[in-house]
């Protein structure tokens, strides 16, 4: 399979400036970051609150810029030509975690999701209505009719974010960026929702970078992850592979804090416990040293990703077994 897209050494630093002094700090909201996605693939980004995942999609559809590094998208560098942009936002579209922060509370689902075949000119005004009607019987907001007249507030949360799905399928696009798409759902409408993801993903052949905090989604919706913490890849490969045999603590650590004990694996497990996140992280070497159980010497300086398996690459000295 060919690489869709391909993010190179990608640097996104902040500067923070201290509350009542006239000192700032750097935030390295993205640290250097390198991963490629197949085509048709579901590629997850997970980890805590802060770890960067919305800055590498923000960074990616060019809505921010990045100090360093490139982002390639079909074999093509994503530069900032008009012509690159409108590829890449043609080309990929973002579902977020907030219906409202992408849908207009004020319009008709009708014109929510005519809007972007209008900004990128597609086909004639007859064509794009069909589009509308098609895409909303795609993610099964029926009856169609009477739901293109409405306005977001008189849909349920569920129905909301699937108007949001719908909007992003409109223009066809190669790769839909998903940030946190069902974290705000009741939890009981997150499985189906996850799943009109998952069949329309293979019915179209769609890219995914699915992003997500849960490990669990995660599982069920993707191939291959990657675990960021602070801005660093720390483990990344298939996705069975790193959440079954994971080699970095932390990994370890964002696993344990979802099961559940297991009372004949009690002794065998030894729970990671992680010590509360420090945002800015350790300024040198491993950045998770000062919260890792399993810290050594050696963790003061910066550890590179190495392969540990068949496509599977941890950044740590210690590794788990
Ligand atoms: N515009 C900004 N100005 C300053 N710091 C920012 C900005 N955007 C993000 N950050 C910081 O960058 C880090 C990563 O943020 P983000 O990508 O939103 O994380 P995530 O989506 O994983 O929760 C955080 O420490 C955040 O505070
Ligand atoms: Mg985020």
């Amino acid at each position: 399979m060919t690489d869709i897209l391909k993010i190179e050494h990608l640097k996104k630093y902040y500067i923070k400036k201290k509350i009542f002094s006239s000192e700032s700090s750097v935030v390295k909201a993205i640290d250097d970051i390198t991963f490629s996605i197949k085509k048709g693939e579901v590629f997850v980004l997970a980890g805590e609150s802060g770890s960067g995942k919305s800055t590498i999609i923000k960074l990616i559809l060019k809505s921010i810029q990045a100090d360093e590094g490139k982002i390639i998208f079909e074999n093509q560098e994503i530069d900032n030509q008009k012509k690159n942009l409108n590829k890449i936002r043609m080309n990929c579209q973002m579902i977020q975690q907030d219906p409202y922060d992408s849908i207009n509370p004020r319009m008709q689902i009708k014109d929510i999701i005519l809007e972007p075949l209008e900004i990128h000119n597609v086909g004639n005004k007859e064509e794009r209505n069909k589009r509308v009607l098609e895409v909303l019987h795609e993610v099964k907001l029926e009856p169609v009719e009477e739901i293109i007249k409405k306005y977001p507030h008189m849909l349920s949360g569920g129905q909301r974010q699937r108007v949001v799905l719908a909007r992003a399928l409109a223009l066809k696009p190669k790769i839909i960026l998903a940030d946190e798409p069902v974290s705000m759902l009741d939890v009981s409408i997150r499985a189906e929702m996850l799943e009109l993801m998952k069949q329309l993903q293979k019915k179209y052949n769609i890219t995914f970078i699915y992003i997500t905090h849960d490990l669990a989604t995660a599982k069920y919706f993707g191939q291959r992850i990657a675990i960021l913490y602070l801005g660093k890849i720390v483990e990344t490969g298939p996705i069975e592979q790193v959440l079954n045999n994971p080699k970095h603590p932390y990994t370890q650590a964002l696993i344990d804090a979802i099961s559940e004990p297991d009372p004949d694996n009690i002794n065998k497990v030894k729970k990671i416990r992680i010590k509360e996140s420090l945002v800015e992280g350790d300024i040198e070497g491993c950045r998770f040293k000062s919260r890792c159980p399993y810290a050594i010497e050696q963790c003061k300086t910066e550890p590179n990703l190495e392969k540990v398996g068949n496509e599977h690459f941890c950044a740590c000295y210690v590794k788990l077994n």
